[in-house]
């Protein structure tokens, strides 16, 4: 596949869930939001680049916290989110632009704080995107990257279950690719945090063919050897799991690549 038909893939795709997914409360769960803001470590001075932004979830809460923030994101839809959640909380620093994150329209070293949360499993070479974001942090700001790793162990499970979950899931990395990532890029390792995201599968299921997966989890259920790492079980509600999510921050160094 192309990265155009890729692309496509994602815009179709996040263009038909951008309502759900905004609406969905565990996309702004407590505690990992404070996970995930702490590792931005925020100053009232900073300005920041959102990657991937979707409705703005991200986005909004850091902006009490910053003098400017950005977000960027290839959907439309996504973006018409995230302005309504903007008007909604009243914030006032914050800006959108539709954009494709391996090639940022802003300059280089224009950002304090560059981030991306859930995005690197939706792209077919998350190292370009994390070289971009690299390139528009100013030395000495901060990367930060949010995305689910599976163990190395449970990952061609985890991805097999993913990508019918989701048709425009490619690959999740797992934490030590991810490190290593930032260490070609040529940054700083400041900070390696995590959580499990609780989540019941029909509300996240885009799947045409539900019962596939339905049935993928009743096999790791029924073999209580959780082989898809997402720790399945069946309670009252449903199908619960979790994505095993990390944080890691990077400071930009001077001569990164
Ligand atoms: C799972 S959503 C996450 C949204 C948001 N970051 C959050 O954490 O709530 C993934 C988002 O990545 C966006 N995306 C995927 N590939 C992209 C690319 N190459 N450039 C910009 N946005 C992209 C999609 O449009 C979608 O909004």
């Amino acid at each position: 596949m192309t990265v155009a038909t890729h692309n496509q893939r994602i815009v179709n795709q996040f263009t038909r869930w951008a309502k759900p997914f905004s609406e969905l409360s565990i996309h702004s769960e407590a505690d990992a939001m404070s996970r995930t803001l702490r590792a931005c470590a925020l100053t009232p001075d900073a300005d920041v680049l959102d990657v991937a932004c979707g409705p703005g979830i991200l986005a909004c809460a850091q902006a009490p916290h910053a003098r400017a923030v950005t977000g960027i994101d290839i959907t439309p839809a996504m973006i018409e989110q995230a302005r309504a959640r903007q008007a909604a909380a009243g914030l006032e620093n914050v800006a959108w632009r539709i954009g494709d994150a391996t090639a940022l329209p802003f300059e280089s070293g224009g950002f304090d704080r560059v981030t991306t949360r859930y995005s690197f499993h939706h792209m077919p070479d998350p190292a370009v995107t994390l070289a971009e974001m690299a390139r528009v942090c100013r030395s000495g700001g901060r990367i930060v990257v949010i995305d689910a790793t599976p163990s190395p162990e449970t990952q061609a499970a985890y991805d097999a279950m993913e990508q019918l979950r989701d048709p425009s899931h490619t690959n999740a990395l797992t934490l030590e690719q991810l490190r290593e990532l930032g260490r070609e890029a040529g940054l700083r390792e400041l900070v390696v945090d995590g959580y499990r995201l609780e989540a019941e599968l029909s509300t996240l299921a885009d799947t045409a063919d539900m019962t596939v997966l339905a049935a993928m989890f009743d096999a790791d259920i029924a073999s209580g050897q959780d082989r898809i790492g997402v720790g399945a079980r069946r309670t009252h509600a449903g199908v619960q799991f979790y994505f095993p999510v990390s944080i890691v921050a990077w400071e930009r160094l001077d001569g990164a690549r």
